[in-house]
């Protein structure tokens, strides 16, 4: 989807039309963002999330609050972009890469549209159909820790974690995943599902270290063990690292000795 790039709306218009990609919005959204879905001519899949841009957007379209309780379209994209980077210096996949993004207009509104891959799955959608193993919900548990920790260190607090903010990727071969806790690298073999975190549009960075950003995870983690009907797993650990230790009691993660970060 590197065609994509850096577009505008009559180009990203232009190339759909190109690559014979037909939209269709998501209708069960109640929210303010639109979601589009589309597939190009090679069944490439893609979604479209446009969010409407406020008075309040314009008002900091050069300087945008990074931390604070004011909400803006910019740094919803900026918390992707920075996902982004973190994840990709730790070799992780599980993040989403925005393939453009630029300014629409729907109904004569202005919008930030971000262009994803299509992810079809929710975490609440294989909640519903699928039963669990243990070592299923040790790998689920696994990613979310990892999703969490890379956010807290980059200091960004979600505030909106839930089951339809978790998107899940069945793949069709095994593979595996690779992460990283203070400088050490790890491997999460035999993988067939992929967990990615979305929708930052009430994030918040803090400019330090804030406790509230584990809280939100442990309390998340405590609903997750509701829904799973297990016993508390992470949420009686009170830090990361408290995580850390239980999760290499799995034994489940194996130290990576490869030069993969090198
Ligand atoms: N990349 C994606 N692929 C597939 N579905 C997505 C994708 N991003 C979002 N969705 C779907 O759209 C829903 C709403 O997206 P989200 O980013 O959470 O926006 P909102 O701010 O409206 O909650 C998600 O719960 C998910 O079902
Ligand atoms: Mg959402």
């Amino acid at each position: 989807m590197e065609c994509f790039f850096n577009c505008d709306e009559d180009k990203f218009k232009e190339l759909s039309k190109k690559n014979k990609i037909e939209w269709n919005i998501q209708f069960k959204n109640n929210k303010n963002s639109i979601i589009e879905y589309g597939k190009d001519s090679k069944n490439t899949l893609l979604c479209l999330k446009s969010i409407p841009v406020s008075n309040q957007d314009f008002e900091y379209i050069n300087n945008f609050p990074k931390n604070g309780n004011i909400t803006t379209c910019w740094r919803e994209l900026y918390i992707y972009q920075n996902m982004e980077s973190i994840h990709k210096e730790y070799k992780s996949f599980n993040y989403l890469s925005i393939y453009t993004s630029f300014i629409s207009t729907k109904e004569k509104r202005p919008y930030l549209s971000l262009l994803f891959p299509y992810i079809p799955l929710t975490l609440r959608d294989i909640m519903v159909y699928n039963s669990f193993s243990r070592n299923d919900i040790n790998y689920i548990y696994i990613q979310i820790f990892f999703l969490g920790y890379y956010l807290s260190l980059k200091n960004i607090k979600h505030n909106d974690i839930h089951i339809d903010n978790i998107l899940v990727d069945i793949l069709q071969k095994k593979i595996d995943l690779y992460f990283v806790f203070e400088n050490r690298k790890y491997i999460l073999p035999n993988q067939t599902t992929v967990l990615y975190l979305i929708d930052f549009g009430i994030a918040e960075i803090t400019t330090d270290f804030n406790p509230e950003i584990f809280k939100e995870w442990g309390f998340f983690f405590e609903k997750l063990e509701e829904l799973f009907q297990i016993p508390p797993l992470f949420s009686k650990c009170s830090s990361f690292r408290e995580i850390f230790k239980y999760i290499l009691q799995f034994k489940i993660l194996k130290p990576d000795y490869s030069n993969i970060l090198s």
